[in-house]
């Protein structure tokens, strides 16, 4: 199949990124996960870009309530073993729930089939416990990716409006990416950390963490780029009034 992640990138690697502009409808219709990434860095100044990108995104009342933290070089692998140490002693500190048990009908049915296609290109059995769980573990290794934006926001209210906020500065961010020839994975497993990222990473515990996100060259050889997750029809989510 076409690799899913990135519409023009043949090889992934920054010299693709410097390929002719995609449009916009390209780069919003062919973003996906990517969840496989060279080690290769990408420069400053173009993480710089990305960020100017997402920093144009609308928010309630215009409050930018978003605090990002971009982690990069020897630092990717300390905090990597931080979340291993903290997953392997069961240390969870969630800012914010997530359980995808509370889900049903249709939104269950896409659960269910999220995970059997990332564990399908893995090549992970459904009874095979410890491999799943080591599926799941290459969150906390970033699937190797060589940056990770962690997405910081003040806890106000009942939150729901601030993390509607921090939500259109993800996509932002994950289409900024794609636009220059990058992948990112957002990752509410990395907030189940929270409070080990903080710890690491030196943020106020006022500072609430919404998800990460896992960018940088996308390696398109890797299994877990091998999917891409289809999108029901919009019938399925869009009502019309005329
Ligand atoms: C807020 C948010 C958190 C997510 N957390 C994770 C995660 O922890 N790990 C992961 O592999 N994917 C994560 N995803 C990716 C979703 O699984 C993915 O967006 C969905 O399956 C649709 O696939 P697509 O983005 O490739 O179109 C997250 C997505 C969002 C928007």
């Amino acid at each position: 199949m076409n690799n899913p992640v990135h519409p023009h990138a043949t090889t992934g690697n920054a010299a693709n990124a410097a390929t002719a502009p995609l449009s916009f409808i390209d780069v919003v219709r062919a973003r996906h996960c990517c969840r496989g990434f060279l080690r290769q860095p990408v420069p400053d100044a173009v993480i710089e870009e990305v960020l100017k990108d997402a920093q144009c995104a609308p928010s309630n009342c215009n409050t930018q309530p978003w605090a990002t933290h971009i982690v990069s070089g020897a630092k990717v692998g300390e905090l990597s073993q931080a979340l291993f140490k903290a997953a392997g002693e069961g240390r969870y500190s969630p800012d914010f729930s997530f359980d995808q048990a509370a889900f049903s009908g249709r939104y269950a049915e896409r659960i269910a089939e999220q995970g059997k296609a990332y564990y399908g290109a893995l090549c992970v059995a459904r009874d095979d416990e410890q491999s799943r769980i080591a599926a799941v573990a290459l969150n906390y290794s970033f699937f190797d990716a060589p940056h990770v934006a962690l997405l910081f926001m003040p806890s106000i209210g009942d939150n729901v409006r601030v993390a509607g906020d921090i939500g259109m500065y993800g996509q932002n961010f994950l289409l900024s990416l794609v636009a220059r020839g990058l992948g990112g994975v957002p990752q509410t497993s990395l907030g189940f950390f929270a409070g080990t990222i903080r710890e690491a990473l030196g943020v106020p515990d006022d500072m609430k963490l919404l998800f990460g996100i896992s960018f940088g060259y996308p390696d398109l050889k890797a299994a877990g780029n091998s999917f891409a997750m289809p999108h029901d029809p919009i019938a399925m989510n869009v009502t019309f009034h005329r």
